[in-house]
């Protein structure tokens, strides 16, 4: 098991929030009074109703304030009301009555996401799934899971491994994301690589819609051709059109055979290559292809307790694992695909895990990342795709940028900008482009925004990969999407959605 995923230095950065371009609020949207809160504890188990004095409530400020703040310190809402429904019929209710009474609602799984979406805006209610956690069923032969949505990703990966499966995706937030969030923000993960995306593994969902209608389409078909495919809609929807109750998902036979390495690389030119010999040499066992450079790794090594499994330092790292099902062969297959990348000098240096401790150190390398770089200082994140053999110019010239200017010294961690580094799932072709400051401050993003995005849009890129749109990039969206397309999406919104009630402000 995995570290649970805290958040960084959170008394250090509060005082950074809020450097982002805040809508503003919408008067359309109704303030909640004390007859609101008495009403949603007619429907809702009083316990599951967290409201301030404000409202008319007994909670503190101070409660709210996992709920108001996301995983960031970055995006900070105002709510005073909190609901955790235990049911979908009660998710159900809360909905019909905030839709006619147009209260805007935040829909919440583990709030680890990373794009400004998991929280409000201003004052909109946060409807936590965080009560609604069991396993409904679990068929062995078919391996088909049907659980609530906010089941935690890795509880879900502990049941299913009992039973001789995986979930097909993992992310370093798993001891904290709930399985609807990962499903809201079609999350990606260490695993898209060899299981693909939610879009495939994903059977079925339910979803309540914002006048409070249950959509019951919890199949446990693999094949259904009955017309259009809504619950693909709500897959990455982010919370703007209904909210996920239910999750019907494939999991895959967990292999029994695991092998994991890591690898000191010279260049990134050398990166592409043994990724291309890894596949050649490897194949259908080939599980996961990760990439980091010496920035990361050095913010890694400060930051948690952990030891390089190589001896010297190297301008990139990567984390080669393979998964199958005969332990001898898969063995084989790795180790001679090391030598054969050290007799060429495509790689430096290698370790192979000798056992599932190291195999576990080595992930926990690559999955603190993102806590060493908050720990460092407030990062600006950008998670996105781009072409293999351009991936890492990028951050090539977004530090060449900063340095122009000089909000940049490298190798320097005092100054504006303390770092800027490059990791993710580079089988993926994604890019986690990371700038880690000493503040948010506008004279630092005005550097790299809107100059990342139109660099991603040059290449044909996607300005999120797999995060999500969000607040962060609402206003980005044209970067990815031509005006026919977000208008469409605007209409998707209005069918579902006609007041406009689900997370306002994100996505569209
Ligand atoms: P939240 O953060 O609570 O919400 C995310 C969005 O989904 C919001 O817009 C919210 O309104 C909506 N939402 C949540 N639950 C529901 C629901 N039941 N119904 C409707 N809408 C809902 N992401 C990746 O893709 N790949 C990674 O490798 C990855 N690694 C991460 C590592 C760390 C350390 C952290 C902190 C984050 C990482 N993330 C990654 C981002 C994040 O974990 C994912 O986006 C995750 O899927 C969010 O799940 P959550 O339950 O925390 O959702
Ligand atoms: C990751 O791959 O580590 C995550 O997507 C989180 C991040 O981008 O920091
Ligand atoms: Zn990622």
């Amino acid at each position: 098991m995995r570290q649970r995923v805290v958040k960084p230095a959170a008394g250090i950065m509060l005082a950074q929030h809020c450097q982002y371009h805040k809508p503003a609020r919408l008067d359309s949207f109704k303030k909640l009074s004390n007859v609101d809160i008495e009403h949603f504890k007619s429907i809702v188990p009083a316990e599951t109703v967290l409201a301030t004095a404000a409202v008319g409530g007994t909670a503190d400020a101070i409660e709210l304030e996992g709920f108001n703040a996301d995983w960031l310190n970055k995006y900070r809402g105002n709510s005073q009301l909190v609901l955790k429904p235990k049911t979908t019929k009660e998710v159900s209710e809360i909905l019909k009555y905030c839709n006619e009474q147009r209260i805007a609602v935040v829909p919440q799984g583990g709030n680890t996401g990373l794009v400004g979406g998991s929280v409000p805006v201003h004052d909109e209610v946060v409807l936590s799934l965080r009560n609604m956690n069991r396993v409904r069923s679990y068929d062995e032969v078919s391996g088909v899971l049907v659980c609530d949505a906010g089941c935690v990703l890795e509880e879900l990966d502990n049941y299913v491994a009992e039973r001789g499966h995986i979930m097909p995706l993992d992310l370093g937030a798993k001891g904290s994301c709930h399985i609807g969030g990962n499903v809201a923000t079609n999350a990606g993960g260490i695993r898209f690589l060899r299981y693909g995306s939610l879009h495939g593994s994903v059977l079925g969902l339910e979803v309540v819609l914002p006048d409070g209608t249950i959509l019951d389409n919890l199949s446990t078909l693999r094949k259904d051709n009955t017309g259009y495919d809504l619950k693909q809609l709500f897959i990455g929807s982010e919370g703007t059109l209904g909210v996920i109750t239910g999750v019907s998902v494939l999991t895959p036979r967990r292999p029994s055979a695991v092998n994991v390495a890591v690898l000191g690389v010279p260049s990134y030119e050398n990166v592409q290559q043994a990724f291309k010999r890894a596949r050649q040499r490897c194949g259908e066992i080939l599980s996961a292809y990760e990439f980091w450079d010496s920035n990361c790794m050095r913010a890694v090594l400060h930051h948690q307790s952990l030891k390089s499994p190589l001896e010297a330092e190297y301008p990139f790292y990567v984390l080669v694992e393979t998964s199958g099902s005969e332990k001898n062969h898969d063995d084989e297959k790795l180790t001679a695909l090391l030598e054969e990348l050290l007799e060429e000098g495509i790689v430096e240096d290698g370790a192979l895990a000798q056992d599932d401790t190291q195999i576990s150190r080595m992930w926990m390398m690559r999955e603190g990342i993102p806590e060493s770089l908050g720990k460092t200082g407030p990062t600006y994140k950008y998670d996105v795709s781009i072409p293999i053999p351009v991936l890492y110019d990028v951050v090539k010239d977004i530090a060449q940028r900063l340095e122009k200017v000089d909000l940049y010294k490298p190798g320097q961690s005092s100054g504006p900008v303390k770092l800027v580094c490059g990791y993710g799932h580079i089988g993926d072709s994604n890019l986690h482009l990371n700038v880690v400051a000493e503040k948010f401050e506008d004279r630092v993003t005005d550097v790299f925004e809107p100059y990342v995005y139109e660099w991603v849009a040059s290449h044909r890129g996607s300005i999120s990969a797999e995060h999500g749109v969000g607040l962060m990039k609402r206003d980005y969206l044209g970067y990815s999407k031509s005006p026919e397309m977000i208008s469409y999406m605007k209409r998707i919104k209005d069918v579902f959605d006609p007041h406009h009630i689900l997370n306002p402000y994100k996505v569209v």
